[in-house]
């Protein structure tokens, strides 16, 4: 009998996590849609600066998506956007502002084109360095796919504590992969909300603990 249970559950994971995300990957090629992974080597980045690019949109994103409470009061950035391949998630959540931005202009070429190719041209794209960036004032979300190494990360985490505490407000940080978990808790001001585990890369949600915001 468990094992009847165990062999349905195994079932409807791979039905879910394996042949919808590769449905899914499909259905972008059928648009045009160009989400392929590309090497730092071939990017011409520093690695000591950045990862490669891979894609994170699809299922797994929206399912964490759908668990949190998104209107269009909200805006969210994505730091090391890529080809836009999450922005094409997350522009299917009701945010009033999307934007991301990458250290490559390659890679934003490509993102305007997959976004405009799926009809997201009020998608906003600017090319900047984690490492410096620190405009973080007017988004109340964050999303990272594990984009850059841990001093990257150290700087990055540093600007958007410093811009709640400038601007107090609830801000979420979406981080899949999350190698560098520890830099983003380190100092208190994020906290643990939430963590999914997928076939892939678990992908963890942290809030701003700011009593402003409560
Ligand atoms: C793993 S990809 C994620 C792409 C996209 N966010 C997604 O989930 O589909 C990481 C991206 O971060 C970018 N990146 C790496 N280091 C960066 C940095 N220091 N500042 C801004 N972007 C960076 C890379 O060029 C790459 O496109």
């Amino acid at each position: 009998m468990a094992s009847a249970v165990g062999v349905r559950q195994l079932v409807r994971y791979w039905v879910r996590e394996v042949l919808g995300g590769a449905a899914h990957r499909r259905r972008l090629r059928r648009l045009g849609i160009d989400v392929d992974s590309v090497p730092l080597s071939r990017l011409g980045l520093d690695p000591r600066r950045a990862h490669n690019h891979a894609y994170s949109g699809g299922p797994d994103l929206e399912r964490v998506l759908r668990d949190l409470p998104i209107g269009p009061d909200d805006a969210v950035l994505d730091v090391g956007c890529g080809k836009g391949g999450a922005l094409l998630t997350l522009a299917r959540f009701p945010f009033g502002v999307l934007a991301g931005f990458d250290l490559s202009q390659e890679m934003l070429d490509v993102a305007r084109r997959n976004l405009d190719l799926a009809g997201f041209a009020r998608v906003e794209l600017f090319a900047a360095d984690a490492a410096v960036f620190d405009d973080y004032d007017r988004f109340t979300y964050l999303y990272m796919y594990n984009p850059f190494p841990r001093d990257v990360m150290r700087q990055a985490v540093e600007a958007m504590e410093e811009s709640v505490r400038r601007v107090p407000r609830c801000l979420t940080v979406i981080y899949k992969n999350p190698l560098f978990h520890d830099e983003i808790v380190r100092n208190g001001l994020f906290v643990e909300l939430r963590r999914y585990e997928h076939s892939g890369h678990p992908i963890v949600v942290y809030r701003s603990a700011s009593p402003a915001a409560e």
